[in-house]
């Protein structure tokens, strides 16, 4: 998206191999060509959620260096371990018309409601009206149906959102308590979302490959690290149900364990491990 409007994307990885970068290794990135600096958090496809700290630190840079600060919150009520959503408004000194802070949020992840396609901005009047100029040409006119839909999620009882995020929470654990019998897999636990980004590089190092292995021998979707920048790598999600969950973890060990038994059963279907 960055490139479709003529900018650079300039990707920053944390120097210590974590999934959360410090102030310094997005200062080090930053130059007299910046225009702006992207944050998401709780972020896909990690779900490693920022620091409170770090949040009021990127905040405060982005104001003295007067960069546009895109925070893209779409994920920020699904956090677990008792965490709870950061608002970056709580640390801004400029609340003017001239503040540079952008918040992104929509209904599908909190609501569920993924293909709606329905979110919005929180800016200064001025940019949202240069956005709208854009979007109306662009991308606008979600159907009045959709708009109806949100507008009821948003207004209506909220409870559903609790309700998603701890079943969310449960899956993670299962997912990750699964993952970590792999012999090869390295975990990191999410603090929110509803993916695990993990290391399946022991298996192959070829995610792309690896993925569609994954698919065509057992039938599991998984997103390929390399698509994130991050060759070695599988995306998993965690947004179904627990049996699908379990089951499509215990295909994975099929597929990738040498030891594993020579044949597995998806329903009637016989499938032979004809692979090393
Ligand atoms: C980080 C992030 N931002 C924004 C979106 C946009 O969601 P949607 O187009 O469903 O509103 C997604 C969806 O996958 C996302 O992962």
């Amino acid at each position: 998206m960055a490139k479709l409007i003529g900018a650079i994307p300039v990707s920053v990885l944390p120097e210590d191999g974590t999934f959360y970068p410090r102030l310094q290794d997005i200062e080090e990135r930053v130059g007299s060509y910046t225009r702006a600096v992207i944050i998401n958090s709780p972020n896909n496809p990690s779900g490693a959620m920022y620091s409170e700290q770090f949040i009021a630190d990127i905040v405060e840079f982005c104001e003295k260096r007067g960069l546009y600060l895109i925070m893209d919150d779409i994920y920020h009520r699904l956090v677990f371990d008792g965490r709870r959503p950061i608002n970056c408004y709580d640390y801004a000194k400029d609340l003017s018309e001239n503040s540079k802070l952008v918040v992104i949020n929509g209904v599908s992840k909190q609501y569920a409601m993924t293909g709606f396609r329905i979110g919005w901005a929180v800016a200064n009047k001025r940019l949202i009206e240069v956005m709208t100029n854009i979007q109306g040409h662009q991308t606008h006119g979600p159907s009045a149906l959709l708009q109806r839909a949100a507008i009821a999620a948003i207004n209506g009882v909220q409870s559903s959102v609790e309700s998603l995020r701890v079943t969310l929470e449960n899956n993670r654990n299962v997912l990750v308590e699964r993952l970590e019998s792999f012999d090869g897999v390295k975990v990191h636990k999410p603090d929110g979302t509803f993916y695990c980004f993990a290391d399946f590089s022991y298996y192959d190092k070829d995610s792309t490959r690896l993925a569609n292995h994954l698919l065509k021998k057992v039938l599991v979707v998984t997103v390929p690290g390399v698509e994130f920048g991050m060759e070695g790598y599988l995306r998993i999600s965690f947004c179904g149900g627990i049996k699908d969950i379990t089951e499509g973890i215990e295909r994975m060990k099929w597929a990738l364990d040498p030891n594993s038994p020579n044949e597995l059963y998806i329903g009637d279907r016989k499938l032979i491990r004809d692979w090393t």
